[in-house]
């Protein structure tokens, strides 16, 4: 990894700041100690490889050396974002799929924070807040993307099947490039994320939609209905199999099709 280069691929985005590492434990750990020492909004950090890589709920994420992409942007929320916590997530799986949509590819969203291509996990977004009492402090938002085939762990490790873009693609991509077309897809649709053209962009991705899924959420059982679409808040908003809506609130949530 160059850090030179790194810097001169996102030179021209205003970000807040931008550390680089080779090597990281988690770049969301990173990122949290740097904003509780004063980071400004849109600061990141980025590793070429992460040693203990985290999903939702502390499960793993695999980030080996040179084949992936793994950041995290320090968000500080302005007084109105803060009405928009849970839209923070899909801001990030948005800008993979943008991104992902300008090479030609049809991404989707897998509710509430994965990105598939060809209905395999090639991305996973992990949104943390930090709050001071009832106000949001900051949103960390990190973003992992497998780009060439070593990034991809074995099935035995996955719970849900996985690919890389290269693989879909059936070509080399530029990691950084690509690390420069997120980024400015990230900066755009943060621009936009208190507006009604938000949620309806989100909805376009959505996977699933018309199929029947399978919610599971710890603690009670899990819950079958047909996607229906994205409520503005980012809840998913599904069809039970007797004709009743329901929506499965943003959190701590899995989504699995029904077979
Ligand atoms: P799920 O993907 O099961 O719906 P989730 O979105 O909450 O749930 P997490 O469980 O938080 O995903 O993500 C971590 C999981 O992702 C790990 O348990 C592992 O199965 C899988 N995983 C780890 N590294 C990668 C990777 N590089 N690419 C794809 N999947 C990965
Ligand atoms: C998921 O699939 O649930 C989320 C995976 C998030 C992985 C990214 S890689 C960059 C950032 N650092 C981490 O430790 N996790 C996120």
């Amino acid at each position: 990894m160059n850090e030179n280069d790194i810097r001169k691929a996102i030179s021209n985005l205003p970000l807040g700041g931008i550390r680089t590492f080779e090597q990281v434990g988690s770049t969301n750990d990173v990122a949290l100690a740097w904003a509780a020492d004063g980071a400004p909004d849109l600061a990141m950090v980025y590793a070429d490889e992460q040693k203990s890589g985290r999903g939702r709920g502390n499960r793993r994420w695999f980030t080996p050396p040179g084949a992936a992409l793994a950041f995290s942007i320090i968000n500080r929320p302005s007084t109105a974002e803060e009405q928009s916590i849970p839209l923070f997530s899909g801001l990030g799986a948005m800008a993979v799929c943008e991104a992902l949509g300008s090479r030609g590819l049809h991404p989707e969203i897998k509710w509430p924070n994965d990105v598939l291509l060809d209905r395999q996990k090639v991305c996973g977004i992990l949104a943390e807040a930090v709050w001071t009492g009832e106000k949001v402090d900051c949103i960390i938002l990190g973003i992992g993307v497998n780009v060439n085939p070593a990034s991809v762990p074995s099935s035995e490790q996955l719970n849900y099947p996985a690919t890389c873009i290269e693989t879909v693609l059936g070509k080399s991509v530029d990691r950084l490039v690509l690390l420069r077309d997120i980024l400015q897809a990230l900066l755009y649709w943060r621009g936009l994320l208190t507006k009604d053209v938000f949620p309806a962009a989100w909805n376009k991705y959505l996977a699933f939609r018309g199929e029947q899924v399978e919610i599971r959420s710890e603690g009670v059982p899990p819950r079958v209905g047909m996607v229906d679409g994205l409520e503005r808040d980012g809840g998913l908003r599904l069809r039970s199999l007797d004709g009743q809506l329901f929506v499965a609130q943003f959190g701590e949530m899995q989504l699995r099709p029904v077979l």
